[in-house]
């Protein structure tokens, strides 16, 4: 093991004084609590509208009059004009000339597969044709539809799209239900809902008794939750042998699905697309006259450095390297090879993409320009620098707009309008566009090639969000979102030889994330032992990758020993949530900071709201330490920050607050309603009483050093080590050794530390080892609130970390400590 000390820390008046000061105020804490304790938590989730109860409290003479008027209702619709425009549009689509063979085989078939190019009609049409045919043939009454989409935005738009194509209202026979939020009714047939939303539902209807036609979107994507859900219906599907199950994907390994579920029967809907034609970065660069900047670059240091940090992580770049520029690039101009050469691939360059905006604006034709991109955090920058360059000198000609997986959904639906005739709508997208979301009007597309993906190591225990190149088939998708209504035009801002290196397909998720949420899923649906059920996957995840996630659920109290829900475990199956941050919400109700809590997990579940201007590095660092002051903490300046932007929010000076203190409204805004959603899944397990108001649960809001200790509980396991060498601080964590503190932290280049430990949200791994966010935190909130405590063996102190971290204090103090953490585990522990 690396590094393993033995760490003597011996406690000192001071901090012992401390020590009796915090538990003194969690003793409080948890008497006052509990006298007024949270009611039972039900620990359920009511599904409304759950079609079993429905049916059979219905009788069959009202079954059959509601069937009767579904199909009343859906001919009187068909008259109207508009009515016969929408359907003369649908039969355009390349879906329809599919319909006949369709239903034929869902009918024939308890699993079929479907694949086709995006926008040929699969997730508007298809779970149409069934709904018409059912209330066609007076099925009405007896048929729900469940259609899952990976994500939230695209549940909503294709339900709303749906409605409208039948002339109704979103939530009449169409519907959707997403977290926190639905739109549907008894009278719903059809409900689109997120792919998670599913999972829940299964806890209380293990055979989804209430459906008679699943169709799993977008499954070529291969996210967890949908390799996940196929698992448990391959093993549903002999017990419920009238279910239908349909499965649809891009035109990308269809025989896979389809050999997983015992050679199903394929059908592919042949697509049509006009054509779009390629550029790559050295016709960009020709054609927009932009010179690319070899200044331009992170913290990380000078571009060879970069660059040799880079080769190790990213074998594309070294591909890139071992190009002969001069003979392959001797057409371009010299600007161009300059341009060349300074593109790096490590970072977008920003300006380029916004030069190749306006190039389009100025030279070609019109339609809208949708721009990938890889995070909120381009996105966002870009948007501030198109407001900043007053664009194209006339701002009100353009419409530019964000789309983003977790942007509130209100935002979401401008997206697929038509601008006014004389604006211009550019998209900046996240890979979201790439094939779950069609928006028609668009003829340009930019693509940066990128996307942040996680990975995960797990023989290091180390999960990283970075940006890495795409596939081929993002690629090929991104390209085909340009030639919706016409020809089109993809601009590629990287170069040819990096997109003849990009691998075929993207790693499945599943193979690349740490499976703590998954494996307590498995766990709350009652499936068994974890790594068997996972060796039925479609691509099984690494055993290591297993072993760590149990250990894991293990370490914060979630599973018990023998690897079954413990009461605290339960609790947090129903938050959807990562098991630590809602470790964390709990414990912030518990000990009456919930305020920071929610604020902090929600940044957590979200993003950070600091924006990293790359001019401005320095005024920006400044303001963020401003907030941190002195508590050597970014979650405590995230909070602060939150908290003086809620002031300049009531008091209308928010943007300019925004503006001054390099934060992001739009991420700001998120989180506070992220806290909103938070505070109602806290009160539907029963540990926040609204009634009562958030004051009750916040005594020790303004506590630091209690939100600390609280930030420890939920952080935990991941702590490492400040040790003094000299006049610097190294940092050390259990798995790998010594780690750097992230250039954008405030900790960054602090040399001396008040307290011996850190705990953090993030280890990312790039050139080095660095911590993202981190806190610096005491022995005292460790021992009170870090994993479990084992006396030591020479029987001096108390050991946690498996023994990496090892503490002698006085008996006294170490009593006091384990009969407080009894108390606290009765507390989280309660059924
Ligand atoms: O699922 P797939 O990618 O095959 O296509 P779809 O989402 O069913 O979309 C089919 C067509 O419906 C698109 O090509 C658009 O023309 C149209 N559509 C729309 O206009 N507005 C939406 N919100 C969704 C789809
Ligand atoms: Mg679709």
């Amino acid at each position: 093991r690396h590094g393993s000390t033995q760490k003597e820390i011996k406690m000192s008046t001071e901090t012992e004084r401390r020590v009796e000061n915090l538990l003194t105020r969690s003793k409080e804490a948890l008497t006052i609590n509990d006298s007024a304790g949270p009611s039972a938590p039900s620990g359920k989730q009511s599904f409304p509208g759950t079609s079993t109860t429905e049916s059979d409290s219905t009788s069959k003479v009202d079954k059959q009059r509601f069937s009767a008027q579904l199909r009343d209702l859906q001919n009187s619709k068909k008259a109207s004009p508009s009515a016969r425009a929408m359907q003369s549009f649908r039969e355009k689509l390349p879906a329809y000339r599919v319909k006949d063979d369709f239903l034929k085989a869902v009918a024939a078939n308890q699993v079929l597969v479907i694949s086709g190019e995006t926008g040929c009609g699969k997730t508007t049409q298809l779970p149409q044709f069934i709904l018409e045919e059912e209330i066609e043939n007076l099925r009405g009454a007896d048929c729900s539809i469940i259609c899952t989409q990976p994500r939230r935005i695209s549940a909503i738009s294709v339900a709303a799209r749906i409605a409208s194509e039948r002339g109704e209202n979103l939530g009449e026979t169409v519907g959707y239900q997403i977290r926190l939020e639905a739109k549907r009714s008894a009278q719903t047939r059809l409900l689109f809902c997120t792919t998670g939303v599913l999972l829940r539902r299964l806890v209380q209807e293990p055979d989804l008794s209430g459906v008679s036609h699943l169709l799993v979107d977008e499954i070529h994507e291969r996210g967890m939750n949908e390799d996940f859900l196929i698992i448990i219906l391959r093993d549903l599907l002999p017990q419920r042998p009238d279910l239908r199950l349909i499965l649809m994907s891009a035109t990308i390994n269809a025989d896979l699905f389809s050999k997983y579920f015992g050679n199903a029967p394929i059908i592919h809907i042949p697509g049509f697309t006009f054509p779009v034609a390629e550029l790559f970065l050295e016709d960009v660069l020709e054609k927009t006259r932009y010179k690319i900047n070899s200044e331009f670059d992170d913290y990380r240091g000078s571009s060879r450095r970069r660059r040799q940090q880079s080769t190790k992580s990213d074998p594309l770049t070294e591909i890139f390297e071992d190009v002969d520029i001069d003979s392959q690039y001797k057409s371009y101009s010299t600007s161009t090879r300059q341009s060349l050469e300074a593109w790096s691939g490590t970072q977008l360059d920003l300006g380029l993409v916004e030069s190749t905006i306006e190039h389009i604006c100025r030279h070609e034709g019109d339609g809208a320009i949708l721009v990938f991109l890889t995070g909120w955090d381009e996105i966002s920058k870009l948007l501030d620098k198109i407001k900043e360059n007053n664009f194209l000198g006339n701002s009100s000609k353009f419409l530019v707009l964000p789309l983003h997986g977790s942007m509130p959904t209100v935002n979401q639906r401008e997206i697929f309008d038509r601008p006014p005739s004389n604006m211009r709508k550019i998209v900046l997208a996240t890979n979201i566009a790439e094939s779950s979301i069609t928006i028609d009007d668009v003829v340009y597309v930019i693509d940066c090639g990128k996307a942040k993906e996680t990975s995960y190591d797990a023989l290091n225990k180390l999960a990283c969000l970075l940006p890495s190149w795409i596939s081929k088939a993002s690629a090929h998708q991104r390209r085909g979102r340009a030639g919706r209504v016409q020809p089109g035009v993809c601009y590629r801002l990287y170069p040819k030889v990096i997109h003849d290196a990009m691998p075929q397909y993207q790693l499945p998720e599943i193979l690349r994330t740490p499976l703590q949420e998954l494996c307590l899923n498995i766990k709350s649906l009652q499936l068994g032992a974890v790594a068997s059920f996972l060796a039925k996957a479609l691509q099984p995840p690494d055993p290591l990758a297993v072993k760590n996630a149990i250990e894991l659920l293990k370490t914060i109290g979630v599973l018990d020993d023998m690897e079954e829900l413990t009461p605290l475990g339960r609790h947090l199956c129903t938050l959807p949530l990562d098991p630590n941050i809602g470790k964390m919400l709990l414990m912030g109700c518990i000990f009456q900071c919930l305020g920071p809590a929610l604020t902090i997990a929600a940044a957590l579940a979200h993003r950070d709201p600091f924006v990293l201007p790359i001019n401005r590095k320095e005024e920006a660092d400044a303001a963020k330490r401003s907030f941190a002051d002195d508590s050597y903490s970014d979650h405590i300046a995230l909070l602060k920050a939150f908290e003086a932007w809620k002031d300049a929010k009531r008091s209308g000076r928010d943007r300019a607050f925004c503006w001054q203190n390099f934060l992001s409204p739009i991420t700001l805004q998120m989180m506070d309603d992220m806290r909103n959603q938070f505070i109602d899944l806290l009160s539907d397990i029963g540990f926040v009483n609204k009634a009562r108001g958030l004051k009750d649960y916040n005594h020790y809001g303004n506590d630091l050093e209690m939100v600390c200790a609280v930030l420890c509980a939920g952080l935990y396991p991941n702590v490492i080590q400040c040790k003094r060498r000299g006049k610097r601080t190294a940092f050390y964590s259990k798995e790998v050794g010594k780690v750097d503190i992230h250039p954008s932290s405030v900790n960054a280049g602090v040399h001396e530390f008040p307290l011996p430990y850190m705990v953090y949200s993030e280890k990312v791994k790039t050139a080095s080892i660095y911590i993202r966010d981190s806190t610096n935190i005491s022995d005292y909130a460790l021992l009170l609130f870090g994993g479990a405590l084992i006396p030591s063996k020479t029987g001096d102190g108390i050991e946690m970390l498996g023994g990496y971290l090892h503490f002698s204090a006085p008996k006294s103090v170490i009593q006091l400590i384990q009969r407080l953490r009894g108390e606290l585990d009765k507390l989280l522990q309660r059924k």
